[in-house]
């Protein structure tokens, strides 16, 4: 069984797909950290992020695994490196969906979340989830927040793992991500038409969970 959530950054996709996940027992894929592990090694490589076909090439060459540890916890393998903590990075943040938009790249990463997902019952959250990766998910879900919650959710996140932002710092990030993921070319974010949409503003992670667990 594919279980399929999309939604913009801050809606709390990844912690309630993980907790869904964990209670299921299925595989957990974070599909954002798959373009973040790979944004990661375009930097590394001072590739400029205009130089779509070496960002294309180095894709295609590149292993970007995920690894779910019985504790629940996800890893994030780039070249066999673990990379989980470096892929937070703001730096990383910025650049993504820069990465992300490009046609070609995404055609690699598709590929290898079809890969994943197709190995037993999983729950993939992500941006293009349920309309192109798993159109055929069994169920699909569009979590979505009021953007000043989103943007108190990042906030809050980014102070616990000890970075020095912003409130409008974080504001401007998501508003710049919210803008490209949802007007690029290629998949952009948008709910599937027999998704089911999921106002996460003033639930907690325990409600929201909850809910999708009725629903499947
Ligand atoms: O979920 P996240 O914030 O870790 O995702 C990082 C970026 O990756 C996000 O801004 C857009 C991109 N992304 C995407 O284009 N398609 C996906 N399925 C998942 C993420």
């Amino acid at each position: 069984m594919i279980i399929a959530i999309d939604g913009p950054a801050g809606a709390g996709k990844s912690t309630v797909a993980k907790l869904l996940a964990k209670k299921l027992k299925f595989l957990y894929i974070d599909t954002g950290a798959m373009y973040r592990a790979l944004t990661l090694k375009v930097l590394a490589e001072k590739i400029n992020i205009k130089e779509t076909d070496k960002i294309i090439k180095l894709a295609s060459q590149s292993n970007i695994n995920l690894i779910n540890d019985p504790d629940g916890t996800l890893r994030v393998l780039l070249d066999g490196r673990d990379v989980s903590s470096a892929i937070r990075q703001p730096v990383i943040t910025q650049f993504v969906s820069d990465i992300a938009k490009i046609g070609d790249v995404r055609k690699v990463m598709v590929g290898l979340q079809r890969k994943l997902g197709g190995q037993g019952d999983a729950v993939l959250d992500g941006r293009d989830i349920g309309t192109v990766v798993f159109p055929d998910a069994h169920k699909k879900f569009y979590v979505d927040a009021d953007f000043k919650e989103r943007v108190n959710r990042r906030y809050k996140e980014a102070l616990g793992l000890g970075q020095n932002l912003t409130f409008e710092e974080v504001a401007e990030d998501l508003s710049n991500r919210d803008n490209i993921d949802s007007n690029r070319k290629v998949a952009p974010l948008k709910q599937a038409d027999d998704a089911i949409y999921v106002d996460t503003t003033n639930l907690s992670i325990e409600e929201v969970v909850d809910k999708l667990l009725k629903e499947i």
